[in-house]
Formats: C-alpha cells, structure tokens, sequence
C-alpha cells in the first residue's frame, strides 16, 4: 500500500516509459529531427571532466587537432577532433565509452586509458559533452544510426 502511495505521489508510474535516454530527446514535429534535451547541470559536470583530463590533448572545445588525418612521426594519429568535424560520432554511445575506458592499444594510438581514473559518472557526463558539441544535423544523424532504431 505504502508503495502504491509512493507510485502516485512521486509519479513512479512514469517507469513504464522508455528509459532515461529517451527523455533526453525528443523530435521536432515540423523537422523530423532528433532534438537533444540534455540536462545541463550534467554537460557542466562533462566540461569539467574534459577541461580537466582531456583537453590537454584534444584541446579547446575538442576541437584539435586540425590534422588529424596525417599520422604523426611514430605512425599513430594525433587526437583527432571530438566535435562535430571528425568520426567520434560514427561511434555508438557504447563505443565512446570503451575508448575512453579502455583507451586505446599502445601499438595503434596513444589515447590512454581512464578505467579506475574517471568514474563512470564522469565518463557519463564527459560522453553528453562532447555529444553537446555536435551540429543538430550531426546529432541527428548519429541518433538515427544507433539510437533511433
Ligand atoms: C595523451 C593524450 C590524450 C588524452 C589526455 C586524451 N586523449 Fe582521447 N585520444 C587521444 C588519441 C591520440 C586518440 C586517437 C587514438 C587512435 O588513433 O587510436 C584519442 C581518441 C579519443 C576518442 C575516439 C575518437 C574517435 O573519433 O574515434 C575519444 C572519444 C576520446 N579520445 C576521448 C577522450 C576523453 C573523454 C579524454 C579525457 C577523459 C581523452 N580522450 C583524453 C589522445 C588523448
């Protein structure tokens, strides 16, 4: 009964509602396009995580490296651009999670690994970031390629 009460008063009805990251979006009628609703306290938290960790490679606004298509002197790949003018939006959500847990292997990159260094809370917000980044042509696309189906 207690929790019947609960379910009414705080709305927990709404749980029958596709999850979280679906309330995140939401699509513009007159478009068609995917629209982001990101809570902006989280991109906050996000550019913190980036300002602090990660911009010291992929720079302001993950926005190096201009270059980023020409291999450096020991064959691996600057940092490319997080934003909307390189690849990381060919990438799924969970992608984007691996790489920055995981980073990648010595041999092939030198993006390093932040497992055990970030939470996962901080990967979250990190990963809204840079997704807040993107044009609303890019978001859309993305969104309908691995989120929208
Ligand atoms: C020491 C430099 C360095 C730091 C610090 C760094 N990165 Fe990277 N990052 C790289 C490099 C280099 C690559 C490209 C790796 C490759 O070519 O395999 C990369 C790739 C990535 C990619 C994949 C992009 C794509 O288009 O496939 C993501 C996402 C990413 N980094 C996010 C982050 C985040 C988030 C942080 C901070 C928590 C961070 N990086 C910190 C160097 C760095």
């Amino acid at each position: 009964m207690l929790c019947l009460i609960a379910v009414a008063m705080l709305g927990c009805g709404n749980s029958g509602l596709p999850g979280a990251s679906s309330q995140q979006h939401s699509v513009d009628n007159k478009t068609g396009k995917v629209k982001r609703n990101f809570d902006q306290a989280q991109i906050k938290r996000g550019e913190s995580v980036y300002n602090t960790y990660c911009i010291g490679c992929h720079g302001p606004n993950g926005a190096a490296t201009p270059e980023w298509r020409k291999p450096g002197a020991d064959g691996k790949y600057p940092p490319p651009p997080l934003d909307s003018t390189a690849h990381a939006w060919h990438h799924s959500t969970e992608v984007l999670k691996k790489t920055i847990l995981k980073g990648t292997p010595p041999e092939i990159g030198s993006m390093p690994a932040w497992e055990g260094k970030l939470t996962e809370q901080q990967v979250d917000d990190v990963i809204v970031w840079i997704k807040s980044l993107w044009s609303d042509e890019i978001y859309d696309v993305w969104f309908k390629n691995f989120e929208g189906k």
